[in-house]
């Protein structure tokens, strides 16, 4: 569904991604870890076109999308969620999600002179709303939400513009143990019919909900593989595991 060559990213002198390929299929969850300032986060910026890279070639089932700007890139079916939340507080969980479809509409502001198209974007926010499992929830206003509901709602903004590809960067941060395992359950729910990139520091986590594991190290990809090929690899050992690997 994804197709990554060569990606490289410069900010002044700094390659905060360097040469990297990566391949997203649907039915897959493919986690990147890696050390803060691994470029982790500018991988994702590249790829859902809030960054444009310095060189390299992103495919979206087999067409290219490259330096495409983010509107774009939604539209074409690439959804993401943010490090730190991105939801508008004041608004309810029904208004945030609707917001979002609605930036999918090739003419976003035409639509409010359109019954069908209101109609549409009603419907959409209503259906990201219940894969993402906050049905019930439609009219609470987003900051009465717990801080786990708040990033499934992140979620549900970015499955309300019905991507094929969704880009989650660190959805489980700051949650407890009870709503991440609830948030891996809805992960590992989506994965079905999207292509899944997450980026997460919690190495339970990532060996419950990885298909795919690729480890980046200073901007570069390091290795890329089953979770048991990156458990074993001694290179990401040395460079990353190191001290957190205990076999008991
Ligand atoms: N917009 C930016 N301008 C300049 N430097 C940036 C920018 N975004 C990220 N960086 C730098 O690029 C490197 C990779 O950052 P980032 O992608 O956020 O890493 P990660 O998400 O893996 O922690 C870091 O050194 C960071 O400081
Ligand atoms: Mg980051």
């Amino acid at each position: 569904m994804l197709e990554v060559r060569a990606l490289t990213k410069h900010f002044g002198g700094l390659l905060a991604n360097d040469g990297v390929d990566l391949n997203l299929a649907v039915g897959q969850v493919h986690v990147v870890i890696g050390p803060n300032g691994a470029g982790k986060s500018t991988l994702i910026n590249i790829l859902s076109g809030d960054l444009r890279p310095t060189a390299g070639s992103v495919r979206l089932d087999g067409r290219d999308i490259t330096g495409l700007p983010a509107d774009r890139v939604s539209r074409l079916g690439i959804g993401r969620s943010y490090q730190k939340t991105n939801i508008f507080q004041s608004f309810t969980v029904f208004e945030n999600c609707r917001l979002a479809a609605q930036s999918r509409a090739p003419h976003p502001l035409r639509l409010f002179s359109r019954a069908s198209g209101y109609a549409e974007t009603n419907a959409l926010a209503a259906r990201a709303i219940e894969q993402a499992e906050l049905q019930g929830r439609e009219d609470r206003v987003a900051s009465t939400l717990s801080h786990g509901e708040q990033r499934q709602l992140e979620i549900a903004m970015s499955l309300a513009t019905a991507p094929k590809v969704l880009l989650l960067d660190e959805p489980l941060a700051g949650m407890g143990a009870e709503e991440s395992q609830r948030m891996v359950a809805l992960i590992n729910k989506l994965k079905s019919d999207h292509a899944i990139l997450l980026v997460e520091h919690d190495m339970d986590a990532v060996f419950a909900v990885a298909d795919v594991l690729t480890v980046m190290v200073e901007g570069r990809v390091l290795a890329t593989g089953s979770a048991d090929q990156i458990r074993d690899n001694e290179e990401v050992q040395r460079a990353y595991l190191g001290t957190e690997q205990d076999d008991g």
